[in-house]
């Protein structure tokens, strides 16, 4: 099924969420629970727009050639360079269709099985992460799971029982105190120093386990990420979710990859939508992307089934934008085949 037919079957039953042919935060805005943003909901429409501002220059003239959408990450080769981002407590936004298991259940198995890889939530039921950490195991690692900036006891035990599961990477969402659904509750979320990373980075490598850190959006805090010791970060202001007024990631995006060069591996999410979305990223310095939203329409839409079919509309779409703008591998896709 195309996106727009799963939106249409998933219509109606994602709770606070329209399922819209264009995920594009306008019609969800500041629903929060839901999937919208916080506050006046504008940053999640400022993400999506930004990236429609990229503009693409063809480039025609080459030989014939099958573009190749794939890319290595973390010592492992994905089939496009895009993944299904991390969603915490589906029942609370969603509605009650996917309990977070099932859902976890049912998109990291088609993720993996399509070539690419899905990340896991976390959120305040400890449940949560188990049960992430468990379908990620019954996978053999295929999968990376996401904690929360949790007090230290709280994410030493999470931290164990995620590298027990032996996952390809485990992130921090270390912007996700913001979040309003976690003020004033238990377990308490906060900022994390360097040093209490740096403390989590060394227990990830001590299992040969590459660490992440999610929430990203300016050169000091790649640097930050950098000096902690992380391996990768993610461009991301969790959707509009954690703080209003900030950025898009799309025009941070350059700067960030520009400051960290090849020392971390970039990833970038908020608004992509589309290949072209993906190709613009790429252009743009990341490695690859994650999309969450749209996936989650897509397995209330058509189940693993429906995962698949996006992950295919997806790299077809950006096997497409290569051929036309003459790049045959993501290595080819560079700051000069767009304007921004
Ligand atoms: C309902 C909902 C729950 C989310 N839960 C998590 C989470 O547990 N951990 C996390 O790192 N990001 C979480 N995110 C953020 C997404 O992974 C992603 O960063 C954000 O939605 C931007 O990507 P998108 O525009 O493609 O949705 C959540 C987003 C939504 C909408």
């Amino acid at each position: 099924m195309s996106y727009a037919e799963l939106a249409e079957a998933a219509r109606g039953q994602m709770g606070n969420c329209k399922a819209c042919r264009v995920c594009d935060g306008r019609a969800c805005r500041n629903c929060i629970p839901g999937p919208g943003a916080k506050g006046t909901g504008m940053v999640a429409i400022r993400n999506y727009d930004a990236w429609q501002s990229v503009m693409l220059h063809m480039d025609t003239i080459h030989e014939p050639y099958l573009p190749d959408t794939s890319v290595t990450l973390f010592g492992r080769k994905l089939s496009l360079p895009v993944m299904v981002g991390p969603l915490g407590d589906v029942n609370r936004h969603y509605g009650p269709k996917y309990d977070m298991e099932t859902y976890n259940d049912v998109m990291l198995r088609a993720a993996a099985g399509a070539g690419s890889l899905g990340w896991t939530g976390d959120g305040l039921a400890a449940s949560l992460h188990e049960g992430a950490c468990r379908a990620i195991s019954g996978l053999d690692g295929c999968g990376i799971c996401t904690i929360k900036p949790w007090s230290k006891d709280v994410v030493r035990d999470k931290l164990r029982i995620a590298l027990t599961a032996h996952p390809v990477a485990v992130a921090m969402d270390i912007d996700g105190a913001g979040l309003p659904f976690l003020k004033g509750q238990q377990p308490p979320a906060g900022a994390k120093g360097v040093s209490q990373l740096r403390e989590i980075a060394k227990a990830c490598h001590a299992a040969d386990t590459p660490f992440v850190l999610k929430g990203i959006m300016t050169e000091r805090g790649a640097e930050k990420a950098m000096k902690a010791g992380a391996d990768g970060i993610v461009v991301s202001n969790h959707g509009g979710r954690v703080q209003d007024g900030v950025e898009a990631t799309a025009t941070v995006l350059p700067e960030i990859s520009r400051a960290v060069g090849d020392d971390l591996v970039v990833l970038v999410d908020g608004g992509i939508r589309s290949g072209v979305d993906v190709f613009r990223a790429l252009a743009l310095g990341a490695n690859a992307v994650l999309m969450c939203r749209p996936f989650v329409v897509a397995v209330y839409g058509g189940g693993g089934q429906g995962v698949m079919d996006l992950l295919a509309q997806l790299q077809g779409e950006l096997a497409d934008t290569m051929e036309m703008c003459g790049a045959e591998t993501v290595s080819d896709i560079t700051d000069d085949l767009v304007s921004w």
